[in-house]
């Protein structure tokens, strides 16, 4: 899954918008152009369930061997139907480089997202022990998260790489201010905000250490930092930013999840100079349980595969005043 970059190459850090060039606005950075893949393969349902139903029996073998039985089981019922509904459907899985598929999904990123309403909610819970006054949200998407800092009475900065993104936070959130930049470069000043906040977009960064390096710039002494993002664990099994892009035809189009584990985080905060205050791991909440596609078919393999697993990783860093 993890993608190699080099450490220094700004190439690798900026968004790379390819392909046929269309006039008009609405893009990442420039013009919007038509959206190209990555990649583009096709997933048989049958192997998505299979994949869960494995899944949950490698988390079982030792501790309740009795019930891979029943995953086997499962397995055993959908290669047994392969030329059946759901099992035959087939499904083209379609990458995108991260700024084209943020700039196709900008317009529908507003619907129900259980990350976002975790992340959301998790950042709450730690902005209480934060002091109050001016706050950056960085890579702050269609506002969300700046909005949830306007309403506990900040004065809120967004900033994100993706002009369609921007656009739509601008309509959502009057009541802050929004910046097109990168994670790698804010353009804020040094010591300007008391909070930054930074939801579900460190996993598209290949290095957390020049990010981390930059929100400690910005940040007053005294000043917290809270990250939120999916786990790494979540990640390593696959989990990626997967979004509607409103085709007739069924496809899951996606932007890929970097894996950055525990250790990468407390390096990049401990080389920042930031201390680490707090850490959380929110698990799976149910609705990402029952709204897994494969929970129709084999429910018990879903609960099994990702019941208690850590679905979220947030951290609430401080630098020292
Ligand atoms: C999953 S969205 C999260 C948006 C918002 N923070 C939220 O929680 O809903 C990820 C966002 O990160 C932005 N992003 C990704 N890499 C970035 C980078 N290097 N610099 C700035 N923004 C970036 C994308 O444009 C996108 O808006």
């Amino acid at each position: 899954m993890r993608q190699s970059a080099p450490r220094s190459g700004v190439r690798s850090l900026r968004f790379r918008p390819s392909g046929r060039r269309i006039s008009g606005s609405g893009g990442g950075l420039g013009p919007y152009r038509a959206l190209v893949p990555v990649h583009r393969d096709t997933l048989i349902a049958a192997q998505y369930f299979a994949a869960v139903a494995g899944t949950a029996a490698m988390r079982r073998c030792l501790t309740r061997p009795s019930s891979v039985l029943d995953r086997l089981e499962d397995v055993r019922r959908v290669t047994a139907h392969l030329d059946e509904f759901p099992n035959d459907l087939e499904i083209p899985v379609i990458e995108y480089e991260t700024g084209e598929g943020y700039a196709a999904w900008a317009p529908r990123y507003d619907g129900p997202n259980p990350a976002v309403d975790a992340s959301r909610s998790a950042i709450a819970d730690m902005l209480r022990a934060a002091p109050s006054g001016s706050a950056l949200d960085a890579a702050c998407g269609t506002g969300s998260q700046a909005a949830q800092l306007v309403g506990l009475g900040f004065d809120v900065t967004g900033v994100d790489a993706s002009e369609a993104m921007l656009d739509v936070a601008r309509t959502n959130v009057p009541g802050a201010t929004f910046h097109q930049g990168m994670l790698q470069s804010l353009p804020l000043a040094d010591a300007s905000v008391d909070v930054v906040t930074c939801s579900l977009a460190l996993t598209h960064v290949p290095d957390l250490g020049p990010v981390l390096a930059e929100m400690a710039r910005v940040l007053r002494p005294g000043g917290s930092v809270v990250l939120a993002d999916i786990h790494p664990t979540t990640v390593s099994l696959g989990g990626a930013a997967v979004f509607p892009t409103g085709e007739e035809q069924f496809q899951l189009a996606f932007v890929r999840n970097l894996v950055h584990q525990v250790e990468e985080y407390v390096t990049a905060a401990v080389g920042a100079g930031l201390q680490v205050t707090e850490c959380r791991e929110p698990r799976y909440p149910e609705e990402a349980i029952t709204g897994n596609p494969a929970y129709a078919v084999v429910p018990d393999a879903v609960r099994q595969a990702f019941d208690d697993l850590p679905f979220l990783l947030v951290w609430r860093l401080t630098k020292p005043a």
